[in-house]
């Protein structure tokens, strides 16, 4: 997969040359290109923003450098059209739904904003020829979109494949689709078997997989109680049954 960033802080996306992401591009799994906005803002000042039309606080970024950054990135006549996404926290909410399909996705190119946002017409002309997508990360609003950036490429890296290990740990994640979608994932424990005077639960010592197996759903279940009773409403038939089974 390629993905191009294109920012007035590409240093912000440093953290993509590290572990897993950084891994996956060590290994040629992940083609990740960063620009820099201000080399298509040909001012003195190289200016990528200007005051709002109507008034009100701060400022908006301009659409000439936006429009030259991403022909440069995706030529008009090029062969292939990426997906664009422009994080902002008036887009849609990024699930691992919305991960799972940009991680089929051949092509991605980020537009991440500071100040009040891009000029509005950006958007609509690249749509034009694009698929695009404006995504919020969550209810609260971040400096700029990089940091948005950076979770989404994470979330979409880990499922690409041959990135993790272990294909199960995508399969049995908080919010993956199956047996135990809607739920989030229980407690987990490694060794000593007993620390600080806390045992792990004995039925994970048991070797019953039935037994553990249920144990975890029942885990998630209170856990997704506790903390998001919302997913539960979402609980399909099926688990809905098995939860009755449970208990
Ligand atoms: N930019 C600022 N806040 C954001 C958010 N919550 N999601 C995506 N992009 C953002």
């Amino acid at each position: 997969m390629r993905i191009d960033v294109v920012s007035i802080f590409p240093e912000y996306l440093a953290p993509l040359d590290v572990s897993l992401v950084g891994k996956a591009r060590a290994k040629g799994l992940l083609d990740v290109r960063l620009h820099q906005l201000r080399d298509q803002a040909h001012d003195v000042h190289r200016t990528v923003d200007d005051t709002p039309y109507g008034g009100g606080p701060g400022m908006v970024m301009k659409p000439e450098p936006w429009a030259a950054a991403l022909e440069e990135v995706a030529p008009l006549d090029g062969e292939s059209v990426p997906r664009l996404i422009v994080p902002t926290p008036s887009g849609r909410p990024f699930t691992q739904e919305l991960a799972v399909e940009l991680a089929a996705e051949p092509w991605l190119v980020f537009a991440p904003a500071r100040y009040e946002g891009i000029d509005r017409r950006v958007i609509e002309d690249a749509a034009t020829r694009m698929r695009v997508d404006e995504v919020s990360i969550g209810d609260y609003v971040l400096a700029g979109g990089e940091v948005a950036v950076l979770v989404m490429v994470e979330a979409v890296a880990r499922l690409l494949p041959g990135v993790l290990g272990n294909a199960e740990s995508v399969r049995d994640d908080s919010f993956a689709p199956g047996a135990m979608a809607n739920l989030l994932e229980g407690p987990v424990y490694t060794k000593p078997a007993e620390w600080r005077g806390r045992e792990v639960p004995p039925v994970l010592l048991s070797g019953n997989h039935g037994a553990i197996a249920r144990w975890r759903r029942d885990q998630a279940l209170a856990r997704t109680a506790e903390n998001r009773p919302d997913l539960l409403e979402r609980l399909t038939a099926g688990e809905a049954d098995k939860k009755d089974r449970a208990t």
